[in-house]
């Protein structure tokens, strides 16, 4: 990984999405879900979409305005103070730059910040990057699914 990555990083890089992002977020998570599908089969992306907007915390990464990737998480299970990472999305020209570590880890940030002590995340298991980034990270398998494991991780 490009080690100048997150010194280049500036603050306007990931924001926060708002209600009025939806329609280029959708855009952008069809158009990478043409390459290769990551939503379970069946998901209708408009309705997925709607309840991320309503529930979860979304965090889009933006270069001169445009979405180059995107992370969506819970973190509203403040009883087993757990946030649950739901997608991640880095455009398919944009890969092995760290956009996706970098998204991680605002995003683990941002749970700790909010009460959360643990995060999971169910990875497909012929979903390698995923899988990969996630070691990398730190995660540790909690459950084995058959078709995806359940990861953990401990958030410092
Ligand atoms: C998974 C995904 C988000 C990774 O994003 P990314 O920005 O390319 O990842 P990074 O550049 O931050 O890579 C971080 C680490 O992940 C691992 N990794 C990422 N892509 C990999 C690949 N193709 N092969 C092996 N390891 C990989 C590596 O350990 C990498 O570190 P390194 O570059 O120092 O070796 C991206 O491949 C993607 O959008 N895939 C399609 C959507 C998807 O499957 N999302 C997950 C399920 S919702």
């Amino acid at each position: 990984m490009n080690t100048g990555f997150y010194e280049n990083r500036e603050a306007e890089n990931a924001t926060l999405a708002s209600a009025g992002m939806k329609e280029e977020i959708h855009a952008f998570i069809a158009e990478t879900q043409k390459e290769k599908p990551f939503l379970p089969a069946g998901v209708d992306l408009a309705s997925y979409l709607d309840k991320l907007f309503a529930h979860a915390v979304i965090i889009p990464f933006l270069e001169k305005g445009c979405i180059k990737g995107v992370i969506a998480f819970y973190c509203n299970d403040l009883e087993n103070k757990r946030a649950f990472f739901s997608m991640l999305a880095v455009a398919a020209d944009q890969r092995r730059r760290g956009v996706g570590y970098f998204l991680m880890e605002t995003a683990f940030r941002f749970s700790k910040l909010n009460g959360c002590d643990t995060v999971e995340a169910d990875v497909y298991k012929d979903n390698i990057e995923s899988f990969k980034m996630c070691e990398k990270l730190g995660f540790a398998i909690k459950e084995d699914k058959g078709d995806f494991y359940v990861l953990q991780k401990l958030l410092d």
